[in-house]
């Protein structure tokens, strides 16, 4: 289990060290009323995708408190075009594996696009599998004013909901991949959509592809915590996608990503260097070898 303290990063924010969410001490996994009290003590906190054990292990080591097993594995993991063929059994497998990679993050786990749209029993259904089978702490769900009654009744049941409004993936048949919330009525829509989960239950709240100043009005109007991507500086947390953040997406990443590493390079340059010392027979030397 990640011990952290705040005199081994360096971190002071808040002055109670042994309590913030990154570079706190935890001998347990961190809950949704972690998440809270964070939010009073007006702490920042960051947030991660992991879609297997030994990359979760990792972010759990550097202190992440909490890893999102986003659909997004569609994309980055699973290789499809968009989060939509994402299914609940692979989700349900993804979330496993993370949770058995970590002891201190909260494990949120998306309910992908088909396992809750039908209504609240079958979000009830869905959630639950996650929960349950796969040890996720909280779900993730898309929809402001629309999902509301599915989060009433995951919360009444004893499951934390994240809501996410905004930018929601799983309908890009529908708006496609573009700023939300820009002009009047979208943004007077977007906070109508906060104010709705937060009345349903909802711990906190993803805000993706919003205005900057929009999110800073929703952080500030909502007692809930804001989880921007995409959205500016003023939310009370970010999460970033773990491959965009590392540079392993290949291609075209979003502007609103920054690139902390460039794993693409690195592990195609090892794999190159492993290739040519096994073409040119450097690989394996007598110390790899047994006798
Ligand atoms: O699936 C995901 O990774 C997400 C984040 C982008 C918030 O929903």
């Amino acid at each position: 289990m990640t011990q952290l303290s705040a005199a081994q990063n360096g971190k002071t924010n808040p002055s109670d060290g042994s309590r913030a969410l990154y570079g706190g001490k935890s001998t347990r996994r961190i809950t949704v009323r972690d998440i809270a009290a964070a939010k009073e003590r007006g702490e920042k906190w960051p947030m991660l995708t992991a879609y297997d054990a030994m990359t979760a292990s990792v972010f759990d080591e550097a202190g992440i408190p909490v890893l999102l097993v986003g659909d997004s594995a569609g994309n980055c993991h699973l290789g499809y075009d968009t989060t939509v063929p994402v299914t609940l059994d692979q989700m349900t497998m993804l979330t496993a594996a993370v949770v058995r990679g970590t002891g201190r993050a909260l494990i949120v786990a998306d309910l992908p696009f088909g396992s809750y749209q039908e209504g609240p029993v079958q979000a009830l259904r869905s959630a639950t599998r996650l929960v349950k089978e796969a040890g996720a702490g909280a779900v993730k769900l898309e929809g402001g004013e629309r999902s509301h009654r599915q989060i009433e009744l995951l919360v009444e049941s004893g499951i934390p909901v994240m809501a996410h409004i905004g930018l929601t993936p799983q309908s890009v048949h529908a708006m496609g991949y573009r700023v939300q919330g820009r002009g009047e009525e979208a943004a007077q829509q977007l906070l109508r959509d906060a104010k709705a989960v937060q009345d349903a239950g909802a711990f906190a709240v993803v805000l993706e592809l919003v205005p900057a100043e929009l999110a800073a009005e929703v952080t500030r109007t909502l007692h809930i915590p804001t989880v921007g991507i995409g959205a500016g500086p003023e939310t009370d947390a970010q999460v970033l996608v773990w491959t965009d953040m590392l540079g392993l997406t290949g291609g075209r990443v979003p502007k609103f990503v920054k690139k902390y590493a460039d794993l693409r390079t690195v592990m195609g340059d090892a794999a190159k260097a492993y290739a040519e010392d096994v073409v040119g027979g450097t690989f394996p030397a007598q110390e790899h070898s047994v006798h």
